[in-house]
């Protein structure tokens, strides 16, 4: 059977490895986005020492908030590896601070990269899935995005838009086969979240039920299920992976 392309926007980051290195597994080709230069290095090291790198997986290098700049990656991608078949729009960054303080350069940077580059990304794929009757699309909202989080007004605004995005574009394709939803992590063990100061992130550790964070590979797991053709039935839903930190029917 032919490997399917996997694209992974924020591929290199900490959650965004995890799901490159799961879809890898899998049997696809992952091709992993990244946004700054140099922080692919640790990524190609962590795909080698899996003994993924290079047969299985890619780099491609786009900033994911400018609509040109994806549609020439993807553009690139199709060319050199075929078509996008699953896409994992992971990329995200934070901005926290007291609504108060927040800049409109604070505001925008997280909208820019958590919301817009969803749509910057996904419109560059579907008509490609569609046409071919297949295809995936999991979108990493956040625990946040659902219960909303103090000092971070920009960031839950982005992944709830996240989650409304998500319903609405599942109901346009579900008919040709392709499923659109939504992995929504609760508090996992990478770089953005041991930047919260020590104090705060004891606080919230202590309010999450499974008392730990969680492990990147937890929420890669999720992505690799709804990209799969077992989760062909599911679509415009959200699958929680928070340790209990937030329940909801
Ligand atoms: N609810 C209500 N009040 C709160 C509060 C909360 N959750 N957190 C803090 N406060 C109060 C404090 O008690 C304090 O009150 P007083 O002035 O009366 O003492 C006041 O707000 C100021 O608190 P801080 O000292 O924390 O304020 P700060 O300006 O130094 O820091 C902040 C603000 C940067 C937002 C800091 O609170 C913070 O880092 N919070 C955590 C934000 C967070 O959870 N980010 C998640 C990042 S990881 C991620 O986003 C991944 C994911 O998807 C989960």
């Amino acid at each position: 059977m032919k490997k399917k392309i996997a694209l992974v926007t924020g591929g290199v980051g900490g959650i965004g490895s995890a799901i490159c290195k799961r879809l890898a597994e899998d049997g696809h080709f992952v091709v992993a986005n990244y946004g700054i230069p140099g922080t692919e290095t640790k990524w190609l090291a962590s795909m080698a020492a899996a003994g993924l790198h290079p047969g299985s997986t890619a780099l491609a290098f786009g900033d994911v908030t400018k609509y040109e700049a994806m549609a020439e990656m993807v553009a690139k991608i199709t060319a050199e590896h075929g078509p996008v078949d699953i896409l994992v729009n992971c990329a995200g960054i934070t901005r926290d601070t007291t609504f108060r303080k927040m800049t409109p350069e604070q505001w925008h940077a997280v909208i820019d990269t958590n919301l817009t580059s969803v749509f910057n990304v996904t419109r560059q794929v579907v008509d490609g899935m569609l046409e071919r009757g297949w295809g995936r699309i999991v979108n990493i909202s956040s625990v946040n995005g659902i219960r909303g989080q103090f000092g971070q007004t920009n960031y839950s605004a982005a992944k709830a838009g996240i989650l409304g995005f998500t319903k609405a574009l599942a109901q346009e394709v579900v008919k040709k086969g392709v499923t659109v939803n939504a992995v929504s992590p609760g508090y996992v063990a990478t770089d953005m979240v041991m930047a919260i100061r020590e104090d705060v992130r004891a606080q919230i550790v202590a309010q999450i039920p499974a008392g730990r964070l969680a492990l990147p590979e937890e929420v890669a797991d999720s992505v690799s299920f709804l990209a799969s053709d077992k989760a062909a039935y599911i679509t415009g839903a959200n699958l929680s992976v928070n340790g209990g930190l937030h329940m909801y029917a």
